[in-house]
Protein backbone atom coordinates (compact mmCIF):
# COMPACT_ATOMS: atom_id res chain seq x y z
CA UNK A 1 0.00 0.00 0.00
CA UNK A 2 0.97 3.40 -0.64
CA UNK A 3 1.15 6.39 1.71
CA UNK A 4 1.62 10.18 1.16
CA UNK A 5 3.93 12.62 3.24
CA UNK A 6 5.12 15.51 3.50
CA UNK A 7 9.20 14.48 3.15
CA UNK A 8 12.34 16.60 3.87
CA UNK A 9 15.68 15.18 2.29
CA UNK A 10 17.82 17.51 4.11
CA UNK A 11 18.10 19.82 6.96
CA UNK A 12 16.45 23.66 6.67
CA UNK A 13 14.88 22.20 2.94
CA UNK A 14 11.50 22.81 2.02
CA UNK A 15 8.84 19.84 2.39
CA UNK A 16 7.77 17.86 -0.32
CA UNK A 17 4.66 15.56 -0.88
CA UNK A 18 5.90 11.90 -1.57
CA UNK A 19 4.65 8.52 -1.66
CA UNK A 20 5.97 6.32 0.76
CA UNK A 21 6.31 2.44 1.00
CA UNK A 22 5.74 1.79 4.73
CA UNK A 23 5.94 -2.31 4.18
CA UNK A 24 3.96 -4.57 6.25
CA UNK A 25 2.50 -3.36 9.78
CA UNK A 26 4.50 -5.17 12.51
CA UNK A 27 2.58 -7.20 14.99
CA UNK A 28 2.65 -5.15 17.54
CA UNK A 29 1.84 -1.74 15.69
CA UNK A 30 -1.19 0.02 15.12
CA UNK A 31 -1.42 2.63 11.74
CA UNK A 32 -4.12 5.49 11.94
CA UNK A 33 -5.29 7.42 9.38
CA UNK A 34 -4.15 11.16 10.05
CA UNK A 35 -6.87 13.92 10.77
CA UNK A 36 -4.78 16.52 12.19
CA UNK A 37 -0.80 17.35 13.56
CA UNK A 38 0.34 19.76 15.89
CA UNK A 39 3.37 21.56 14.74
CA UNK A 40 5.49 21.71 18.37
CA UNK A 41 8.82 23.74 18.18
CA UNK A 42 10.63 20.43 18.54
CA UNK A 43 9.81 19.62 14.65
CA UNK A 44 11.49 23.04 13.90
CA UNK A 45 14.40 22.09 15.88
CA UNK A 46 14.47 18.38 14.11
CA UNK A 47 13.61 20.30 10.38
CA UNK A 48 16.75 22.35 11.28
CA UNK A 49 19.24 19.84 12.63
CA UNK A 50 19.62 21.97 15.52
CA UNK A 51 20.29 19.11 18.25
CA UNK A 52 22.59 17.33 15.71
CA UNK A 53 19.92 14.02 15.86
CA UNK A 54 18.21 14.52 12.82
CA UNK A 55 17.75 11.55 9.95
CA UNK A 56 16.99 12.64 6.34
CA UNK A 57 14.73 11.78 4.58
CA UNK A 58 12.44 13.09 7.46
CA UNK A 59 8.74 12.89 8.12
CA UNK A 60 7.92 15.63 10.69
CA UNK A 61 4.49 15.83 12.91
CA UNK A 62 4.59 14.18 16.12
CA UNK A 63 0.45 15.38 17.93
CA UNK A 64 -1.03 13.24 15.94
CA UNK A 65 -4.89 12.51 15.76
CA UNK A 66 -6.27 9.90 13.80
CA UNK A 67 -8.50 7.12 12.86
CA UNK A 68 -7.40 3.50 13.54
CA UNK A 69 -6.85 1.49 10.18
CA UNK A 70 -5.39 -1.16 11.09
CA UNK A 71 -3.73 -3.29 13.92
CA UNK A 72 -1.12 -5.66 14.52
CA UNK A 73 -1.74 -9.68 15.22
CA UNK A 74 -0.82 -8.75 18.43
CA UNK A 75 -1.71 -4.99 19.64
CA UNK A 76 -3.64 -4.25 23.08
CA UNK A 77 -6.96 -5.80 23.11
CA UNK A 78 -9.78 -3.37 23.16
CA UNK A 79 -8.03 -1.25 19.96
CA UNK A 80 -10.52 -1.17 16.88
CA UNK A 81 -10.42 0.05 13.84
CA UNK A 82 -12.33 3.21 13.22
CA UNK A 83 -10.97 3.91 16.71
CA UNK A 84 -9.41 7.40 17.16
CA UNK A 85 -6.39 7.49 18.98
CA UNK A 86 -3.39 10.23 19.57
CA UNK A 87 0.50 9.63 19.18
CA UNK A 88 2.91 11.85 20.54
CA UNK A 89 6.85 12.37 20.66
CA UNK A 90 7.19 8.75 20.91
CA UNK A 91 5.94 5.87 18.83
CA UNK A 92 7.75 3.04 20.69
CA UNK A 93 9.81 1.20 23.60
CA UNK A 94 11.56 -2.08 24.12
CA UNK A 95 8.63 -3.29 26.67
CA UNK A 96 10.82 -5.57 28.32
CA UNK A 97 13.64 -3.30 30.27
CA UNK A 98 13.94 -2.05 33.54
CA UNK A 99 11.99 1.31 33.33
CA UNK A 100 9.21 -0.38 30.79
CA UNK A 101 8.42 -2.51 33.62
CA UNK A 102 8.02 -0.60 35.82
CA UNK A 103 5.71 1.78 33.63
CA UNK A 104 8.32 4.66 32.82
CA UNK A 105 8.44 3.19 28.85
CA UNK A 106 9.84 7.01 28.05
CA UNK A 107 12.96 6.62 29.65
CA UNK A 108 13.80 3.47 28.20
CA UNK A 109 16.95 3.13 26.67
CA UNK A 110 15.91 2.35 23.19
CA UNK A 111 12.46 4.33 23.16
CA UNK A 112 11.88 5.41 19.86
CA UNK A 113 11.51 9.03 18.74
CA UNK A 114 8.08 9.61 16.85
CA UNK A 115 10.43 12.03 13.86
CA UNK A 116 13.45 10.73 14.10
CA UNK A 117 14.44 7.68 12.48
CA UNK A 118 10.62 6.87 11.96
CA UNK A 119 8.26 8.03 9.88
CA UNK A 120 5.90 11.02 11.97
CA UNK A 121 2.31 12.51 11.28
CA UNK A 122 2.48 15.05 8.26
CA UNK A 123 1.39 12.67 6.39
CA UNK A 124 -1.61 10.57 5.20
CA UNK A 125 -0.87 7.51 8.04
CA UNK A 126 1.06 6.96 11.12
CA UNK A 127 2.44 4.00 12.75
CA UNK A 128 3.28 3.12 16.36
CA UNK A 129 3.61 0.67 18.77
CA UNK A 130 0.21 -0.38 20.42
CA UNK A 131 1.67 0.78 24.01
CA UNK A 132 1.88 4.40 22.25
CA UNK A 133 -1.27 4.74 20.85
CA UNK A 134 -3.50 6.72 23.40
CA UNK A 135 -7.67 5.85 22.93
CA UNK A 136 -8.90 9.65 22.86
CA UNK A 137 -11.72 10.61 25.61
CA UNK A 138 -14.85 10.69 23.46
CA UNK A 139 -15.52 14.32 25.18
CA UNK A 140 -12.30 16.11 23.66
CA UNK A 141 -12.54 18.27 20.66
CA UNK A 142 -10.19 16.24 18.66
CA UNK A 143 -9.33 19.16 16.05
CA UNK A 144 -7.99 20.61 19.09
CA UNK A 145 -6.35 17.16 21.01
CA UNK A 146 -3.47 16.55 18.83
CA UNK A 147 -0.74 19.47 21.07
CA UNK A 148 -2.11 17.72 24.15
CA UNK A 149 0.34 14.46 22.84
CA UNK A 150 3.77 16.27 23.24
CA UNK A 151 3.19 19.82 24.50
CA UNK A 152 0.45 19.30 26.93
CA UNK A 153 2.10 15.51 28.64
CA UNK A 154 5.10 17.50 28.62
CA UNK A 155 4.06 20.14 30.89
CA UNK A 156 1.46 18.03 32.83
CA UNK A 157 4.12 15.20 34.00
CA UNK A 158 6.32 18.08 36.31
CA UNK A 159 2.90 19.56 37.61
CA UNK A 160 1.75 15.82 38.41
CA UNK A 161 5.03 14.98 39.58
CA UNK A 162 5.87 17.77 41.95
CA UNK A 163 3.29 20.38 42.53
CA UNK A 164 0.75 20.53 45.03
CA UNK A 165 -2.32 22.69 44.33
CA UNK A 166 -1.32 24.77 47.67
CA UNK A 167 2.03 26.00 45.68
CA UNK A 168 3.13 28.92 43.81
CA UNK A 169 3.93 27.99 40.63
CA UNK A 170 5.53 29.89 37.30
CA UNK A 171 5.27 28.91 34.12
CA UNK A 172 8.57 30.66 31.95
CA UNK A 173 7.96 31.19 28.04
CA UNK A 174 4.38 31.37 26.98
CA UNK A 175 4.35 29.76 23.44
CA UNK A 176 2.70 26.07 22.55
CA UNK A 177 3.71 24.53 25.81
CA UNK A 178 3.78 27.32 28.41
CA UNK A 179 0.11 28.21 27.59
CA UNK A 180 -0.88 24.77 28.23
CA UNK A 181 1.09 24.95 31.04
CA UNK A 182 -0.83 28.08 32.36
CA UNK A 183 -4.02 26.07 31.73
CA UNK A 184 -3.01 22.74 33.20
CA UNK A 185 -1.63 24.42 36.78
CA UNK A 186 -4.49 27.18 36.92
CA UNK A 187 -6.95 23.91 36.71
CA UNK A 188 -4.83 21.88 39.51
CA UNK A 189 -5.52 25.21 41.61
CA UNK A 190 -2.09 26.35 41.99
CA UNK A 191 -1.69 30.28 42.02
CA UNK A 192 0.05 30.76 38.76
CA UNK A 193 2.42 33.14 37.84
CA UNK A 194 3.07 33.43 33.64
CA UNK A 195 6.42 34.84 32.81
CA UNK A 196 6.45 35.83 29.28
CA UNK A 197 9.35 38.09 27.70
CA UNK A 198 6.52 39.34 24.91
CA UNK A 199 4.81 42.56 26.96
CA UNK A 200 1.87 42.06 24.30
CA UNK A 201 1.27 38.70 25.75
CA UNK A 202 0.94 39.76 29.62
CA UNK A 203 -3.34 40.04 29.36
CA UNK A 204 -3.49 36.93 27.34
CA UNK A 205 -1.47 35.08 29.89
CA UNK A 206 -3.89 35.95 32.65
CA UNK A 207 -6.22 34.97 29.87
CA UNK A 208 -5.38 31.17 29.99
CA UNK A 209 -5.72 31.22 34.07
CA UNK A 210 -2.92 32.74 35.18
CA UNK A 211 -3.10 34.92 38.50
CA UNK A 212 0.28 36.82 37.61
CA UNK A 213 2.20 37.79 34.79
CA UNK A 214 5.40 39.58 34.85
CA UNK A 215 7.84 40.52 32.13
CA UNK A 216 10.85 38.01 31.74
CA UNK A 217 12.91 41.20 31.29
CA UNK A 218 12.01 43.22 34.24
CA UNK A 219 14.98 42.27 36.56
CA UNK A 220 13.13 44.47 39.32
CA UNK A 221 9.72 42.46 39.11
CA UNK A 222 11.93 39.58 39.38
CA UNK A 223 13.89 40.76 42.16
CA UNK A 224 10.76 41.33 44.72
CA UNK A 225 9.74 38.09 43.44
CA UNK A 226 12.37 36.12 45.39
CA UNK A 227 11.56 33.60 47.82
CA UNK A 228 8.37 32.82 46.08
CA UNK A 229 8.11 29.92 43.78
CA UNK A 230 7.27 26.10 45.07
CA UNK A 231 8.08 25.03 41.00
CA UNK A 232 8.89 26.82 38.03
CA UNK A 233 8.64 25.20 35.02
CA UNK A 234 11.02 26.16 31.85
CA UNK A 235 9.51 25.90 28.45
CA UNK A 236 11.83 28.65 26.65
CA UNK A 237 14.09 27.34 24.27
CA UNK A 238 16.76 30.78 25.02
CA UNK A 239 19.06 31.86 27.84
CA UNK A 240 17.55 34.04 29.84
CA UNK A 241 18.75 35.64 33.43
CA UNK A 242 19.26 32.35 34.94
CA UNK A 243 20.37 33.14 38.53
CA UNK A 244 17.41 35.51 38.86
CA UNK A 245 15.37 33.04 38.01
CA UNK A 246 16.67 30.61 40.62
CA UNK A 247 16.81 33.26 43.22
CA UNK A 248 12.69 33.50 42.68
CA UNK A 249 12.56 29.95 44.27
CA UNK A 250 10.84 29.45 47.58
CA UNK A 251 13.03 26.81 50.14
CA UNK A 252 12.92 23.57 48.41
CA UNK A 253 11.85 24.97 45.16
CA UNK A 254 12.44 23.39 42.06
CA UNK A 255 13.33 24.60 38.84
CA UNK A 256 12.00 22.01 36.00
CA UNK A 257 13.45 22.38 32.38
CA UNK A 258 11.39 21.06 29.48
CA UNK A 259 12.59 24.00 27.14
CA UNK A 260 15.31 22.71 24.96
CA UNK A 261 18.18 25.51 26.00
CA UNK A 262 21.46 24.51 23.70
CA UNK A 263 23.54 26.89 26.53
CA UNK A 264 24.38 25.23 29.35
CA UNK A 265 22.57 26.68 32.67
CA UNK A 266 25.14 28.45 35.04
CA UNK A 267 24.62 27.78 38.27
CA UNK A 268 26.12 28.71 41.62
CA UNK A 269 26.36 25.77 44.06
CA UNK A 270 25.49 27.61 47.29
CA UNK A 271 22.22 29.29 46.01
CA UNK A 272 21.07 25.81 45.74
CA UNK A 273 22.51 24.53 49.26
CA UNK A 274 21.62 27.19 51.40
CA UNK A 275 17.82 27.24 50.38
CA UNK A 276 17.50 23.29 49.41
CA UNK A 277 16.80 24.06 45.85
CA UNK A 278 16.88 21.56 42.89
CA UNK A 279 17.48 22.09 39.13
CA UNK A 280 15.72 19.10 36.85
CA UNK A 281 14.21 18.29 33.29
CA UNK A 282 12.06 15.67 31.76
CA UNK A 283 11.10 13.97 28.45
CA UNK A 284 7.11 14.44 27.95
CA UNK A 285 5.65 11.25 29.91
CA UNK A 286 4.97 7.37 30.78
CA UNK A 287 2.09 5.96 28.59
CA UNK A 288 -0.07 6.05 32.06
CA UNK A 289 1.31 9.63 32.60
CA UNK A 290 -0.40 10.25 28.68
CA UNK A 291 -3.79 8.10 29.52
CA UNK A 292 -4.14 10.65 33.14
CA UNK A 293 -3.42 13.84 31.32
CA UNK A 294 -6.11 13.45 28.51
CA UNK A 295 -8.56 11.95 31.20
CA UNK A 296 -7.84 15.76 33.35
CA UNK A 297 -7.69 17.86 30.30
CA UNK A 298 -11.23 15.90 29.30
CA UNK A 299 -13.18 16.63 32.76
CA UNK A 300 -11.62 19.83 32.88
CA UNK A 301 -11.79 21.31 29.05
CA UNK A 302 -8.27 22.36 29.02
CA UNK A 303 -7.36 22.49 25.12
CA UNK A 304 -4.62 24.52 23.45
CA UNK A 305 -5.88 27.92 21.60
CA UNK A 306 -4.65 27.22 17.86
CA UNK A 307 -4.55 28.34 14.47
CA UNK A 308 -5.53 26.15 11.84
CA UNK A 309 -3.37 25.42 8.35
CA UNK A 310 -4.03 22.69 5.72
CA UNK A 311 -1.50 20.48 5.86
CA UNK A 312 -0.57 21.44 2.37
CA UNK A 313 0.59 24.57 3.71
CA UNK A 314 2.83 23.14 5.58
CA UNK A 315 6.51 25.12 4.65
CA UNK A 316 4.13 28.19 5.19
CA UNK A 317 3.12 27.06 9.17
CA UNK A 318 7.10 26.26 9.63
CA UNK A 319 8.08 29.80 8.72
CA UNK A 320 5.44 30.79 10.76
CA UNK A 321 6.17 29.19 13.88
CA UNK A 322 10.09 30.04 13.57
CA UNK A 323 9.26 33.77 13.32
CA UNK A 324 7.43 33.49 16.32
CA UNK A 325 4.36 34.52 15.39
CA UNK A 326 2.23 31.57 16.12
CA UNK A 327 -0.57 32.01 18.83
CA UNK A 328 -0.22 29.66 20.19
CA UNK A 329 -0.39 25.92 18.82
CA UNK A 330 -0.16 25.67 15.25
CA UNK A 331 -2.52 22.66 13.87
CA UNK A 332 -2.30 21.24 10.03
CA UNK A 333 -5.20 19.77 8.93
CA UNK A 334 -4.66 16.39 6.72
CA UNK A 335 -5.73 17.82 2.93
CA UNK A 336 -4.47 14.78 1.14
N1 LIG B 1 11.05 18.17 27.23
C1 LIG B 1 10.24 17.73 26.28
O1 LIG B 1 9.85 16.56 26.26
C2 LIG B 1 9.76 18.67 25.22
C3 LIG B 1 8.55 18.43 24.55
C4 LIG B 1 8.08 19.38 23.63
C5 LIG B 1 8.83 20.51 23.36
N2 LIG B 1 10.02 20.69 24.00
C6 LIG B 1 10.82 21.90 23.80
O2 LIG B 1 10.19 22.95 24.52
C7 LIG B 1 10.53 24.20 23.93
C8 LIG B 1 9.26 25.01 23.69
O3 LIG B 1 8.47 24.39 22.68
P1 LIG B 1 7.14 25.13 22.15
O4 LIG B 1 6.59 24.23 21.11
O5 LIG B 1 6.34 25.58 23.28
O6 LIG B 1 7.82 26.40 21.43
P2 LIG B 1 7.17 27.84 21.11
O7 LIG B 1 5.71 27.72 20.91
O8 LIG B 1 8.01 28.40 20.03
O9 LIG B 1 7.39 28.64 22.49
C9 LIG B 1 8.66 28.92 22.99
C10 LIG B 1 8.57 30.19 23.84
O10 LIG B 1 9.89 30.55 24.26
C11 LIG B 1 9.99 31.95 24.37
N3 LIG B 1 11.05 32.46 23.46
C12 LIG B 1 11.33 32.06 22.22
N4 LIG B 1 12.32 32.81 21.68
C13 LIG B 1 12.65 33.70 22.62
C14 LIG B 1 13.58 34.74 22.69
N5 LIG B 1 14.42 35.03 21.67
N6 LIG B 1 13.67 35.47 23.84
C15 LIG B 1 12.88 35.18 24.89
N7 LIG B 1 11.95 34.19 24.88
C16 LIG B 1 11.84 33.48 23.76
C17 LIG B 1 8.69 32.53 23.90
O11 LIG B 1 7.86 32.77 25.04
P3 LIG B 1 7.54 34.26 25.55
O12 LIG B 1 7.32 35.11 24.34
O13 LIG B 1 6.35 34.12 26.39
O14 LIG B 1 8.74 34.68 26.33
C18 LIG B 1 8.11 31.41 23.07
O15 LIG B 1 6.73 31.51 22.99
C19 LIG B 1 11.31 23.86 22.68
O16 LIG B 1 12.69 23.91 22.98
C20 LIG B 1 10.90 22.42 22.38
O17 LIG B 1 11.86 21.72 21.61
C21 LIG B 1 10.49 19.80 24.92
ZN1 LIG C 1 6.88 18.12 20.73
ZN1 LIG D 1 12.30 -0.48 27.49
Amino acid sequence: MNYRAWVTKAAKQRMLLETVDLGPLGAEDVEAAVEHCGLCHSDLSVFNNEWGISQYPAILGHEVVGRVTAIGSNTKKGLKVGQRVGVGWYSGSCMHCHQCMSGSHHLCPQVQATIVGHRGGFATHIRAHWAWAFPLPEKLNFAEAGPLLCGGITVFAPLAMYAKPTDRVGIIGIGGLGHMAVKFAAAYGCDVTAFTASESQLDEAKGFGANHAVSTKDSVALKKLGGTFDLLISTVNVKLDWDAMIGTLAPNGRLHNVGVVLEPIPVAAFSLISQQRSISGSPTGSPVAIETMLDFASRHNIAPQTEHFPMSAINEAFARLESGKARYRIVLDADF
